[in-house]
């Protein structure tokens, strides 16, 4: 594996590559690697002939009091993992590479960002994902790009900019990796001290008990959201938000009856921890 630090390195090793006629697989990360990112870095290397990973801390996706500073940062453990997982290329640049002085480009998806965690974390959350997304799109021109469906709201807005933008790249959102409590794997779990991660399963218990309701035939929002609410509530948890929406546009909904979304978002001890379930309807 070539461990790669600017844009025109990248390049390089690609276009030599795309001539000899290789599909390129990129999984894009921001490192502190668990079982979900080798999830899709398995996916890429089932499925491409080259497979590169970024991984880059983007700033541009923090808000001033978000964890930047604190993030959880190995490049040295992430690269042993790679090395593993047959990745080719990691490409892990200086914050100065992917914004020389003077970069003045935002992206902004309209709509889709304006919810759950765009309203809870703001609107520069999505423009700096929908932003760097679209820069490493260009740096390393991938045939598919492999992305976590805990992050059910980033796969709509990445597709979003895909689509609006004629990106010639399909996303593959790939399923959540959970502890064996159900926990979804994130990188902030390391966050957790031992209550709180004990409390933190109560996130996936929550969206089960909701999903089990939708499945025994209920298809009101409130009632669904609400058996979800209740878990919570036993473990002590305050959601920012709870909400059932249509699984593609995100508009609210008030039944279950097409696929829609159940996205939670809740601080854990010193974790904000996002999950989902999809609640399949008879679309
Ligand atoms: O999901 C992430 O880790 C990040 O949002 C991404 C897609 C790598 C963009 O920085």
């Amino acid at each position: 594996m070539r461990i790669l630090r600017t844009i025109a390195e990248v390049r390089a090793a690609i276009t030599q590559e795309r001539g000899a006629g290789k599909t390129v697989g990129l999984v894009p990360t921001m490192g502190a690697f668990h079982e979900g990112h080798l999830s899709l870095m398995r996916q890429a290397r089932t499925h491409n002939d080259l497979v590169v990973v970024s991984l880059f801390v983007n700033p541009t996706q923090f808000a001033p009091n978000e964890d930047l500073s604190s993030y959880p940062r190995d490049e040295e453990s992430d690269a042993r993992q790679a090395v593993q997982e047959g990745v080719d290329i990691l490409f892990a640049p200086a914050a100065s590479e992917i914004y020389p002085d003077g970069f003045a480009t935002s992206i902004h998806v309209s709509g889709l960002t304006d919810v759950l965690d765009g309203a809870s974390r703001g609107a520069h959350h999505f423009d700096g994902v929908a932003t760097v997304v679209t820069k490493l799109f260009g740096i390393v021109r991938p045939d598919v790009a492999y992305f976590g469906q805990k992050d059910a709201q980033q796969v709509l807005v990445v597709r979003r900019v895909v689509r609006d933008l004629d990106l010639d790249v399909r996303i593959e959102a790939c399923p959540i990796v959970r502890e064996p409590d159900g926990l979804a794997m994130s990188s902030r779990n390391v966050y957790l001290d031992a209550a709180a991660r004990e409390q933190a399963a109560a996130l996936n218990r929550a969206l089960d008990a909701a999903q089990a309701l939708h499945e025994s035939g209920e298809r009101a929002a409130d009632r669904i959201v609400r058996a979800a609410r209740e878990v919570l509530d036993d473990a002590g948890i305050a959601p920012e938000y709870l909400e059932l929406r249509d699984a593609e546009t995100l508009e609210r909904v008030t039944t279950g009856d097409r696929d829609t979304l159940l996205a939670v978002a809740a601080r854990v001890g010193a974790a904000r921890l996002i999950d989902n379930h999809v609640l399949k309807g008879a679309r």
